[in-house]
């Protein structure tokens, strides 16, 4: 007979196998889930009703909050759209990927520009199409389309993981209103009196100099071609922005030029409902990633919206984007797709755009909803970043993040499920380009949140705005850095005086400390973003009805 200890060892060891032969049953048998990305264009964080606003109307957005997870303290790796999008895309700091500026110039500014997010670069998309997932990609990319030659698309979202793309290629800007606002010459108001002359003390010291006979009758006419070359070049790029860069693309197709923007956030809606309904039929996983044009200028408000907010053509179009969150999250309930569908929707930067590393800038709002996953009306106030998103994704479809680089967002599923009480990030580093300005600290008990802020924004003095939009390199450094609690203080408004408290040493010196470990570690790739890539390539141009470069789209006329 097997004596009694034995016979327990065995039945341990059924139980814990059939334990696991059970676990891994159960995770087949959960289909992995469908996936809603909805980005927002520079919505700030209290711009919408479930973040505390109260003249603004958001009630789908508001009613998502209520069945999903809030998070309160999410963070978007840097204050400007090109670089926090390849982060939330890649969940890598955009240095490591190279969509960091290196001047002032600090996003891409034509779409004929020979700069963008390295193809070598892993995407969301690009893990979930290998998981077997169709992937969409409708609305604003801003991530890049060709490189060397006409149309080689090297940056472009179907060379990126995505298997469908319907939108506009690099983004809004205020020219595209027609209305005559300019932001160049916003940034630079004498920049046409300055190009004029620049041409004529040109033009006039070739002549002089073939007077005194320092130059010949040939180097004459060769600097006057020159200078009148250079010359047309700036006026054709100034006067024509919004041919340009106005181009909504399907696939790899123009379909309109330029874009007609009062339409444009119906559109992509019913490119989504439309999406939703095929995958609905075909019954294939799906990420379906709604880049909204909302809320960034250019506002051409269509007039169901128009002068119908307390906030002006802004306010208008915050409650457009709420109206087509809305009509999205109707449709997966109408179609029945809630039972297995994970929703985030968030917003690229804040309403502090380009601050740096201030809290304004990069603190977005966020929620996540998934009726069968998750549970709701929870508010998470652990810090989480966007770069979260692709090991969470990762997770959630069985694939494994890319094992050959670093990965710095992190799995926040069991947070998220309330599982976890407290942020699996220790430390967060703000980047302005490829300085960093500041850096977070969640310390493993208690709940404050620290950070110490190494620059500020060159701000004009009094103030808390730039001239225009505040650049990296003209950052003041803080010497020494400034500590700030963040629970307490979350406005960033009163620095904490180190000396005078022995914990705040503490605090400050486990910050530095975890500041030299990462920049072992990070070391910044090949921008993407430097003068030379973002100037205008005119054999990259694209151009619908050539050399007409208008068009409009068909479907939707
Ligand atoms: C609501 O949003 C508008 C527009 O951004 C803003 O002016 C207003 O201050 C916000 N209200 C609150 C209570 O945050
Ligand atoms: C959500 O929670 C709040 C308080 O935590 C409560 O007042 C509200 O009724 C809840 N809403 C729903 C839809 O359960
Ligand atoms: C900071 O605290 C130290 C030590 O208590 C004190 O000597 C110093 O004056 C304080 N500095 C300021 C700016 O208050």
């Amino acid at each position: 007979m097997m004596d009694k200890s034995k016979f327990n060892h065995y039945l341990v060891m059924f139980l814990t196998l059939e334990y696991f032969v059970n676990l891994v049953c159960s995770m087949n048998n959960v289909p992995r889930p469908n996936i809603i990305i909805m980005l927002a264009d520079d919505l700030g964080y209290g711009d919408l009703g479930c973040f505390g606003n109260t003249s603004l109307r958001t009630p789908n957005i508001d009613k998502m909050a209520n069945e999903g997870v809030k998070l309160t303290h999410h963070l978007a790796a840097a204050s400007v759209c090109s670089p926090s999008r390849a982060a939330l895309l890649t969940g890598r700091y955009p240095i490591r990927s190279g969509m960091y500026p290196d001047g002032i110039v600090r996003v891409n500014l034509f779409i004929a520009n020979r700069g963008g997010l390295p193809p070598s670069e892993v995407t969301f998309a690009k893990i979930l199409k290998e998981a077997g997932y169709k992937t969409a990609l409708i609305g604003k990319w801003h991530l890049g389309m060709s490189r060397d030659h006409y149309n080689d698309f090297v940056f472009h979202p179907l060379n990126h993981g995505f298997d469908y793309y319907y939108g506009h290629i690099l983004t809004n800007v205020k020219d595209f209103s027609g209305e005559g606002d300019r932001v160049l010459l916003s940034l630079l108001p004498n920049l046409y009196k300055g190009i004029a002359l620049a041409y004529i003390i040109g033009i006039i010291t070739f002549y002089l100099l073939f007077k005194k006979g320092l130059i010949n009758k040939t180097l004459l006419v060769i600097l006057t071609v020159l200078v009148t070359f250079l010359l047309s070049y700036f006026i054709l790029l100034f006067e024509n922005l919004t041919t340009l860069n106005s181009v909504l693309m399907r696939n790899f197709d123009v379909v309109e030029q330029p874009i007609q923007l009062e339409s444009l956030m119906s559109r992509y809606v019913s490119e989504g409902l439309e999406y939703l309904q095929q995958r609905k039929n075909d019954g294939s996983p799906f990420l379906l990633f709604l880049s909204w044009d909302r809320v960034h200028t250019a506002f051409k408000i269509p007039k169901e919206f128009r002068g119908k907010s307390k906030h002006g053509r802004y306010g208008d179009a915050v409650e457009e984007l709420d109206w087509g969150t809305g009509q999205i999250m109707s449709a997966v309930k109408s179609l029945e797709l809630d039972k297995n569908t994970l929703v985030y929707f968030t917003s690229d930067n804040g309403g502090g755009k380009a601050q740096g590393a201030v809290d304004g800038g990069i603190r977005v709002p966020a929620i996540v909803w998934s009726p069968k996953l998750l549970p709701s009306n929870i508010t998470q106030d652990e810090p989480t970043s966007q770069m979260d998103i692709l090991p969470t994704l990762s997770y959630l479809t069985n694939s494994d993040v890319p094992k050959d680089r670093i990965i710095d967002g992190k799995n926040i599923f069991s947070l998220l499920k309330g599982d976890e009480v407290i942020s699996p990030h220790q430390y967060f580093f703000h980047y302005c380009g490829s300085s960093l300005h500041a850096i977070r600290f969640r310390p493993r008990t208690g709940k404050k949140v620290w950070k110490l802020v190494f620059y500020e924004p060159d701000y004009l003095p009094g103030k808390q705005e730039c001239t225009f939009i505040c650049s990296c390199s003209k950052a003041h450094q803080l010497n020494p850095p400034e500590l700030f609690e963040l629970t307490s203080n979350p406005g960033e408004t009163k620095p904490l005086n180190i000396s005078s408290n022995k914990d705040y040493e503490i605090i400050v010196e486990s910050m530095l400390k975890a500041k030299q470990e990462h920049e072992k570690s990070a070391v910044p790739a090949e921008s993407q973003v430097t003068f030379y890539k973002v100037m205008w390539w005119p054999h990259l141009q694209p151009c619908c009805n050539f050399p007409y470069c208008s068009c409009k789209d068909t479907k939707f006329t």
